[in-house]
């Protein structure tokens, strides 16, 4: 086996830079390259060096450059657009599906139809393509309803409709006015499920999993899950009131025939499998959605509650030779991450101000400060995206890193910051 000694990241969010911290780990020596990174992403070990993730030539070019043992993809858009199939024929060992396993995410009408194919519990669903079809279905089904745009729409593409009128707009705007592209030129139309969300990830060979602990991502701006949606506010994970039987549910139902079938369409998915799941008021999951990549700020949390040689296990992930035991997954560990997003965010986010007290919140045992909208200039952090950090922590037990992360948080400073007072809180 070779040593993995250096390895590039791809991706400019938290996730990666979280995903950088935990592959510097298991070796002393290994180098990390982001591209293209952010304000966060250097260190003695950790390197960020720029590319347009949107061109196959330049990321091949990079990875050229660098020689990495090991080439990790963050982001679904580049894995949808086949960046791990380039990569892997410019000879890369590459952790990230193909591009025909990326459909899981890139489709939600492949992801439905393979989920009835392989009998994945989800809910009952019509695929249309017209919007006088659409009219019809959402007046024989009625309200609530939930309407999907098919393609990737940044995680814009989902509107849970209470209403008819409210459901046939939404489907009106994707399918004639076309507001997301192509991505809106087909439709999922979907029973409306209630309960409570869980998102659960495996590290996948194309057959075998490494299942890592159930999280809770908070996606509602503010406290209560009210305001509009987010890219994601905070973690809390183990998420509350998922108990190990439930999660052997979730691996038997929903990861391990997923699995199954793609490795029977002769399309095996490598790669982070990141399910989201919705538990019915009766204790029964129900597939919402797969995700090709860790979720952000999911990622973050999961980071803290794994041990051991990530780097090592991701390779042989990518191999097809899953190594379950180079990580540990230790029990009495929990982890919290809460965002601290910019003013204006989830609209259009202020930029450029100053950041300051990062270096006081790291003081604090088990907190990490992961970065997104950041840059650096001049020896100083200024605010740059809508979410600015993820502020991570580990604990013994979830409240312990609950506390320690909002202790760090309240110690950061920029103008405007935006936080939930409320993650892992919540029902
Ligand atoms: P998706 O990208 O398909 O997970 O959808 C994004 C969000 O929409 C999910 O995290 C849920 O909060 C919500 N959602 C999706 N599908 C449904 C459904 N069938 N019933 C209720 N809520 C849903
Ligand atoms: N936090 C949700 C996602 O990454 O899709």
């Amino acid at each position: 086996m070779t040593e993995i000694a250096r390895v590039l990241v791809l991706g400019n969010g938290a996730r990666e830079h979280a995903l950088a911290r935990a592959l510097t780990r298991g070796a002393p020596n290994r180098q990390v390259f982001v591209a293209p990174g952010n304000g966060g992403t250097r260190g003695a070990r950790i390197h960020r060096e720029p590319v347009d993730l949107a061109r196959r030539d330049a990321v091949i070019d990079l990875a050229e450059r660098l020689a990495p043992d090991l080439v990790v993809v963050g982001p679904e858009a580049p894995l949808c657009a086949g960046i791990a199939d380039a990569l892997t024929e410019a000879g890369f060992l590459t952790y990230g599906p193909s591009r025909e396993a990326a459909r899981l995410e890139g489709s939600k009408a492949y992801l439905k139809e393979l989920a009835r194919e392989a009998n994945i519990p989800t809910a009952r669903f019509s695929v249309v393509r017209s919007y006088a079809e659409a009219e019809r279905i959402i007046g024989e089904r009625g309200a609530p309803i939930v309407v999907k745009a098919d393609g990737l729409c940044a995680g814009k593409g989902v509107v849970v409709a209470a209403t008819e009128a409210e459901a046939k707009e939404a489907a009106r705007s994707m399918l004639e006015d076309r507001i997301f592209g192509d991505a809106g030129s087909t439709v999922v139309l979907e029973d409306c499920l209630v309960g409570h969300e869980v998102s659960v990830h495996a590290i996948c060979d194309g057959e075998r999993f490494v299942l890592l602990p159930p999280a809770r991502d908070h996606k509602r701006i503010f406290d209560g899950d009210r305001g509009p949606n987010t890219g994601g506010m905070g973690v809390a994970c183990p998420a509350p009131g998922v108990t190990t039987s439930l999660l052997d549910r979730i691996a038997r139902e929903a990861i391990a025939p997923t699995l199954a079938t793609m490795r029977a369409r002769g399309t095996p998915f490598r790669g982070t499998l990141f399910a989201g799941l919705m538990v019915t008021p009766d204790g029964d999951p129900m597939l919402l959605e797969h995700n090709v990549r860790f979720g952000d700020p999911e990622c973050e949390a999961l980071m803290e509650m794994l041990d051991g040689d990530l780097a090592g296990l991701l390779a042989s992930a990518a191999r097809g030779a899953l190594e379950p035991d180079l990580v540990s997954l230790p029990r009495d560990r929990a982890a919290a991450v809460v965002i601290l997003a910019a003013a204006g965010y989830p609209g259009t986010p202020k930029k450029g101000d100053v950041i300051g007290g990062i270096a006081e919140a790291e003081a604090i045992e088990g907190v990490l400060v992961h970065h997104a909208g950041t840059e650096s200039q001049d020896g100083s952090l200024y605010t740059s995206g809508g979410r600015v950090l993820a502020v991570t922590a580990r604990g013994a037990t979830f409240e312990e890193a609950r506390v320690r992360a909002y202790r760090a948080a309240d110690l950061i400073t920029f103008e405007g910051k935006q936080l939930r007072r409320d993650i892992g809180l919540t029902a």
